[in-house]
C-alpha cells in the first residue's frame, strides 16, 4: 500500500511517499529559513511559507517517488502537537485531497510519527520496547508495548532539551536551531572542563534542564571574550555531556527496572553523536540493543509521519475527516 505524508507542525514542509510502512519512496524537506535572522520560529511566519511550499513540495514527493497520485492509497498528516497555525495547513491539504480522491485520511500524533521512524527503519526492533523522544518541544521516556499502546514513564518539567541545546549554542553565537553545530563543536572539546549541574528530580523519570540552561548563560556572562574563543569547544562539551548524562542514566534505569532490552531512540536530538555513543555503550553493556533512526529521520519530515499513518492504519483502520489541529496533543 502507498501512503503519502505530510508534515508541517513547526518550520519544516515535508511530504513523503512510502510503501507498506517500510520503504520510502520520497521524502522530501524544506527547512524554512525565513526564521534564522529572528533566533526562533515566528508561528504566523511559518503559517505562510508552509501555504507557499506545500504545494509545489507534494508535486516534487510524487514526482521523486515516480508515483501518480492514482497510486497513493492512503493520506497521512500531523494533526499535532505542534503550532497551531502550521498544523492546519497541512492538515487540511491533506484532507482536502483524501476527500477529492476518496481514499483514506488518517491524523498522525507528531510524537508518534517521531517513534515510528524506528519501526520503520529497523525491522528487528521487539515491538515492545523503551523509547527516549527528545526534540526541540519535547523529552520524555515511554514503554512502548506495540503502535498504540504506550505508557508516558516521565517528561521535563520545564525545557525540552534541544530547546536547551538551541539556547546554549544561541548564546554562544552558533547560529538557530544550533543542537547540530554545538555537537559538531563539542566533538572537539573536554567535556570535563566544567562541571554543569545536573537536575535531580524526585520522580525517577522526570527531566528539567532550565537549571542548565541558567548555569550556562551565567557562566558565559562571567567569561570574557578571549577565553570564550579559546574554551568555547571545551564549555560546549560540558555542557552537552551534562544533558547526555540524565538522558542515559534515567533511560538506563528505566531499561533495567521494566527489563526492556531494546531501547530507541528519537526526535532531533538522536542525531547528537555524544548521545548515541553513551547509550549504545551503556545499553551494550547490559545485554541490550540500543536503535536510532537515521539522520534524516530524526528531525521533522513526513516519511515517519507516512509510516505511522500506516501503521494506525492497519491497526485502527481510517480516521474522520473532521479530525482538527491539536496543539498540546499528548501521546496517549
Ligand atoms: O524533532 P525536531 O526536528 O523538532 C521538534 O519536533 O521539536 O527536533 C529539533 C531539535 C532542535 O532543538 C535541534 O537543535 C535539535 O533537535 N538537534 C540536535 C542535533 N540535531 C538536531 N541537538 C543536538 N545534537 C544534534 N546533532
Ligand atoms: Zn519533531
Amino acid at each position: 500500500m502507498i501512503a503519502l505524508g505530510i508534515e508541517t507542525s513547526c518550520d519544516e514542509t515535508s511530504a513523503a511517499v512510502v510503501r507498506d510502512g517500510r520503504e520510502i519512496l520520497s521524502n522530501v524537506i524544506l527547512s524554512q529559513a525565513a526564521h534564522t535572522r529572528f533566533g526562533g520560529v515566528i508561528p504566523e511566519v511559518a503559517s505562510r511559507e508552509h501555504v507557499r511550499a506545500i504545494v509545489p513540495i507534494y508535486g516534487q514527493a510524487l514526482e521523486e517517488a515516480g508515483v501518480e497520485l492514482s497510486d497513493v492509497k492512503l493520506v497521512a498528516a500531523t494533526m499535532g502537537p505542534g503550532l497551531v497555525g502550521p498544523l492546519l495547513v497541512g492538515l487540511s491539504f491533506a484532507k482536502g485531497l483524501a476527500w477529492a480522491r476518496k481514499i483514506p485520511f488518517v491524523p498522525v500524533n507528531h510524537l508518534e510519527g517521531h517513534l515510528a521512524a524506528n519501526i520503520l527503519e529497523h525491522p528487528d526492533l521487539d515491538r515492545h520496547h523503551l523509547t527516549l523522544i527528545v526534540s526541540g518541544g519535547h523529552t520524555m521516556l515511554v514503554e512502548v508495548r506495540a503502535f498504540g499502546d504506550y505508557t508516558l514513564l516521565g517528561q521535563t518539567r520545564d525545557d525540552a532539551a534541544g530547546e536547551a541545546f538551541d539556547k546554549v549554542a544561541k548564546l554562544m553565537g552558533l547560529g538557530y536551531p544550533g543542537g547540530a553545530a554545538l555537537d559538531r563543536l563539542a566533538a572537539g572539546g573536554d567535556p570535563r572542563f566544567v562541571r554543569f549541574p545536573r537536575a535531580v528530580m524526585k520522580d525517577d523519570y522526570a527531566f528539567s534542564y532550565s537549571g542548565l540552561k541558567t548555569a550556562v548563560a551565567i557562566y558565559l556572562e562571567r567569561l570574557d571574550r578571549s577565553e570564550l574563543e579559546i574554551h568555547c569547544a571545551d564549555i560546549a562539551a560540558s555542557f552537552q555531556e551534562a544533558v547526555v548524562d540524565v538522558l542515559v542514566a534515567k533511560t538506563i534505569k528505566a531499561a533495567e527496572a521494566m527489563q526492556i532490552s531494546h531501547v530507541t531512540l528519537s526526535g532531533g536530538v538522536a542525531a547528537n553523536s555524544r548521545r548515541r555513543a553513551r547509550m549504545s555503550e551503556e545499553v551494550a553493556a547490559r545485554g541490550g540493543r540500543l536503535f536510532y533512526p537515521s539522520p534524516v529521520l530524526c528531525t521533522d519530515n513526513a516519511a515517519m509521519i507516512a509510516a505511522a499513518g500506516q501503521y494506525s492504519f492497519d491497526r485502527y483502520g481510517p480516521g474522520e475527516l473532521v479530525a482538527n489541529a491539536i496543539p498540546y496533543l499528548r501521546l496517549a
